[in-house]
């Protein structure tokens, strides 16, 4: 992972030269960054602060455009951005992307202790690093450019750089009245701090950043369709990532997704793949700009995540999964949810992590199964932000509940996929219960598996972190590990992870709808977490935690607007 080392983008062999194939490459480095009680996953073992990265990526000498900083204030419920077709639909404008990368992407605050500053976003980040970078590529918009652009997003100055210019006859080609959102990481941010597990943050991270462009996209009444038809290869040029000269020294970028954003729903949205010759019209425009060293050198290298990121660069195509199966808004919520006490826009560029909980605060019974609730996808399959994914729920909650009113403290199993009950239940512990909580809405697989006080015990897997014990409840994010990797190949990892992101970025908002915190956990002792749940097998593997709460405020810390304040940081 030298900076200069130029990625292998164009792979797609099975194997990777040894005789590995991809299944197997991720496999082991699933395997060995585990952390375990007695050792933890490989990594430097202390902050080298000289070699810190920089959060902002800029391409030096790209035209920078501003983009007009939205008017705060606007008053549209958070509850409306799930209820399908309720929010005005917003004309595509340097005024609506502006907004939507606001939500999406943008600083949202300055935090200050002891002369240190240091920003936060609206999408969270594993360690606040911040791997993932975001691209937009534009139709011309009045006022703006006269010509459509694949553009790097740049959230320290709420600007776009613009890359290159698409020519109008190949944006032709694209989707009328969308645009297409990329994401790409640098996994470098994440493994100078955590070592060989960075690879996993970072996925996570992006699936994060997937949701908060969801939510963003539903506040303006639009909505978002990953694309899995280009293959990261085609990513990499159509965002310019595989242009060595750009990056001489610099540190590189690797295509993690596309999407699509749609203001009306069409039904080959999903299908929408970019032809070859348009990809290389693209990819052969004049680009312009020099990405900037985030690091002066690494001094350590992690080649297992270069392997892993090969070996996950594609995955099969995962055709329409069907959802006849899944409970429809009225089984899930007890009663359809139609007020809220706070705005999209509160809740959105107000979401924070929690930094620890207040170990006595209960949350309502209502709460807790309307965020249950919102966690799995409703019959029709389109309901927000489930829509942006094309698969069935492969992720699964077992979880510690430690405080919530008239819901008895121990282990839960949410089973995202109500047909995923027996097969959980045969891979755990034969003594679970596998009851249905008193008065839980009937069409939420919700299950008690053992009553009792786990707190501790949720802590303690959590690498000793308190607060997953503090809070109201806290969760692992259990995957359908083997089976996917089996049918769609050793690219579904990435996307097992993106699931669990989305998944984390529902719980944050959901807390802060409901007036609480939620906190990412992205270290836990893997195979001990198994053990709690009775998971023998490789089948099920835990990819995420998270925790639920009434947050302790660090009063030390002064808080300051995202911008206008010049040069904050
Ligand atoms: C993938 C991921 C893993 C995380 N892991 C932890 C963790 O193990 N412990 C913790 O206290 N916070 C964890 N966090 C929270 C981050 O530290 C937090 O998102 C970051 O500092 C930015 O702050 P914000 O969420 O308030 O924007 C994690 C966040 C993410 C997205």
């Amino acid at each position: 992972m030298e900076p200069n080392t130029s990625p292998d983008f164009s792979v797609d062999t099975k194997t990777d030269g040894r005789g590995f194939s991809h299944e197997e490459i991720v496999v082991a480095y699933h395997e060995r960054t585990k952390h375990h009680y007695h050792r933890y996953a490989a990594s430097l073992g202390y902050l080298d602060w000289a070699k810190q990265p920089d959060p902002f990526r800029r391409y030096d000498g790209a035209p920078l455009v501003s983009l007009p900083l939205p008017a705060e204030g606007r008053e549209l419920p958070f509850w409306q951005l799930y209820v399908r077709d309720s929010v005005m639909l917003t004309p595509l404008s340097v005024e609506s992307v502006s907004l939507f990368l606001r939500y999406a992407l943008s600083l949202t605050a300055w935090k200050q202790f002891q002369g240190a500053t240091w920003p936060l976003r609206a999408n969270p980040s594993s360690g606040n690093l911040h791997p993932t970078e975001g691209y937009v590529l534009l139709p011309s918009l009045e006022k703006f450019h006269n010509l459509p652009g694949v553009y790097h997003y740049a959230p320290k100055e709420h600007c776009l750089e613009l890359r290159a210019e698409i020519d109008p006859t190949s944006w032709a080609s694209f989707p009328e009245g969308s645009f297409l959102v990329g994401l790409s990481s640098i996994f470098w941010r994440e493994a100078w701090k955590y070592g060989e597990r960075a690879f996993r943050y970072c996925q996570l991270d992006v699936g994060h950043a997937l949701g908060s462009l969801r939510f963003a996209a539903a506040a303006l009444g639009w909505k978002v369709r990953l694309l899995d038809r280009v293959a990261g290869a085609a990513l990499a040029r159509l965002l310019g990532l595989d242009r060595d000269a750009d990056y001489v020294r610099a540190e590189r970028e690797h295509p993690e997704l596309l999407a699509l954003v749609v203001r009306e729903e069409g039904s080959s949205d999903r299908t929408v793949s970019l032809s070859e010759d348009v990809i290389t019209r693209v990819a052969n425009s004049q680009w312009q700009g020099n990405a900037n060293v985030l690091s002066p050198g690494h001094g350590v290298e992690w080649p297992v995540i270069d392997q892993v990121a090969v070996a996950t660069m594609n995955s099969r195509i995962v055709t329409n999964e069907e959802f006849s199966s899944f409970p429809s808004e009225a089984e899930l919520f007890a009663a359809p949810v139609r007020s809220g006490p706070f705005s999209a826009e509160k809740v959105i560029l107000g979401r924070r992590s929690a930094v620890s909980m207040d170990a006595s605060t209960a949350i309502s019974e209502a709460t807790f199964f309307r965020m249950m609730a919102r966690l799995v996808p409703t019959r029709d399959g389109r309901s927000m932000p489930w829509d942006v994914l094309h698969w069935r729920p492969r992720i699964h909650l077992g979880l510690f509940v430690h405080r919530v009113n008239k819901v008895a403290p121990g282990l839960y199993l949410l089973a995202r996929d109500p047909e995923k009950v027996t097969s959980l239940r045969q891979s755990m512990r034969p003594e679970f219960l596998w009851q249905r909580p008193a008065s839980c809405p009937q069409g939420l697989p919700l299950f008690l598996l053992k009553e009792g006080d786990c707190r501790a015990l949720a802590a303690n897997v959590s690498c000793g972190q308190d607060i997953a014990g503090d809070g109201a409840f806290s969760l692992s994010m259990i995957a359908e590990y083997l089976d996917c990797l089996v049918v769609y190949g050793a690219g579904f990892y990435r996307n097992l992870y993106w699931e669990a992101g989305l998944v984390g970025q529902v719980l944050y908002l959901e807390a802060e709808e409901a007036g609480i915190r939620a906190t990412g956990i992205g270290c836990y002792f893997d195979d001990p977490v198994h053990e709690v749940f009775g998971i023998a097998s490789r089948d099920w593997q835990s990819f995420y935690h998270f925790t639920v709460g009434n947050p302790l405020e660090d009063v030390r810390l002064t808080t300051l607007p995202a911008y206008g304040l010049g040069e904050a940081g």
